[in-house]
């Protein structure tokens, strides 16, 4: 963290800062001995509780942010989500912040009996200054897979989004519920979607914000960061059949039915034979949005000693996020590998083809 920190140009108190803030955050998570095995999470593929991401837009440095889940190790799902809840209150007194938004949705999100995959992620920008924003993520599925449908309309109707349930693309899974807490200018509430088996031609149409000029770059996204859908149609090695991409969804203004933000995100990790080829995709990527890559290229080496050739998953997932009024943001996620690094794929993996 310290690193990453001084990678995107934070000084060295806000740094020190936000390294505390992330071991308070964790918990009793932060003393776990890594000579132990890992918990059960999802939150990253090695099951590391933490995971790091730069968001990217042109002529502004990027901005560090961390997802952590903190509840990690907790003995059931349900203390898990206590743990989260506790661990969120506690900053918003440290912040002074109200939490509201997220007491409304408690019983939706939390019941006696959760179902998986997650119970509490929480994810903090790291601006400058010490003081970060924050973001909640809640599972649709809390009551069952059955019922997240359900459980996603209801909350967004307590927020007051009362058409938006309706405005959602069709989707194989509801996956997480997204909250913005504390001191943003248009707190965002977000709906992320899983599509599986998702193409570069049905990509942009996912987006539901109305804005037409966006996409022409979702579909050249699709296409750089999985290096699928490149040649002839219809093949299987056109659609990402591995892992599915995620659309997210997010709603500011309560008086429009409309998203004002759609983001794609591409698992670039199940896509590329090794973290070398998925920060050549990273880097062409910002390079369309004219942005700079070398603070990512610095990230890389402050979370790892390896060569980016001796694994793949360094970069889980990189993202393009449009939010109406703002240029689009590039964002590139990076996983901790405190536990396990995922050997390169073999050369079953087709090779991106070159020329897009
Ligand atoms: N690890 C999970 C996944 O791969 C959840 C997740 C972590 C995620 N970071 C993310 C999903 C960034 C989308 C974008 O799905």
């Amino acid at each position: 963290m310290l690193r990453l920190c001084e990678a995107v140009g934070l000084g060295g108190a806000d740094s020190a800062e936000y390294a505390r803030t992330l071991l308070a955050l964790l918990g009793s998570a932060a003393g776990r001995p890594l000579g132990l095995p890992p918990a059960d999470t999802f939150l990253s593929d090695d099951h590391t509780p933490v995971e790091y991401s730069l968001s990217f837009a042109p002529g502004a440095e990027p901005v560090l942010r961390v997802l952590l889940e903190p509840g990690y190790g907790a003995g059931s799902l349900a203390e898990n989500g206590r743990a989260g809840l506790r661990a969120v209150r506690g900053a918003a007194r440290r912040w002074g912040f109200d939490t509201m938004r997220l007491d409304v949705l408690e019983d939706l999100f939390f019941p006696a009996d959760p179902q998986g995959p997650l119970a509490l992620w929480c994810a903090l920008e790291l601006l400058p200054g010490g003081v970060p924003k924050v973001k909640v993520y809640l599972n649709p599925a809390a009551s069952g897979q059955e019922r997240s449908a359900a459980t996603v309309r209801e909350a967004l109707r307590r927020l007051g989004h009362r058409e938006a349930f309706e405005a959602l693309p069709p989707g194989d899974r509801h996956l997480f519920f997204a909250l913005d807490l504390g001191d943003w200018d248009e707190p965002r509430v977000k709906v992320y979607l899983a599509h599986d088996g998702l193409s570069a031609a049905e990509a942009p149409g996912l987006s539901r914000t109305g804005a037409a000029p966006e996409r022409l770059e979702i579909e050249r996204f699709f296409r750089t960061a999985s290096g699928r859908g490149t040649g002839g149609p219809g093949g299987a090695d056109e659609l990402l059949d591995r892992r599915p991409g995620l659309t997210c969804h997010a709603f500011t203004d309560t008086e429009t039915a409309l998203p004002g933000g759609f983001t794609l995100h591409v698992p670039v990790r199940d896509y590329a034979r090794h973290d070398g080829e998925a920060l050549d995709r990273a880097v062409a990527v910002l390079g369309h949005h004219g942005i700079d890559a070398a603070p990512l290229v610095r990230s890389l080496a402050a979370v790892t000693s390896r060569r980016l050739t001796d694994g793949v998953g360094l970069i889980a997932y990189l993202g393009l996020a449009h939010q109406q009024g703002r240029p689009p943001r590039v964002n590139a996620y990076i996983s901790s590998e405190a536990y396990a690094v995922r050997p390169p794929a073999g050369p079953s993996l087709r090779r991106a083809r070159a020329g897009h």
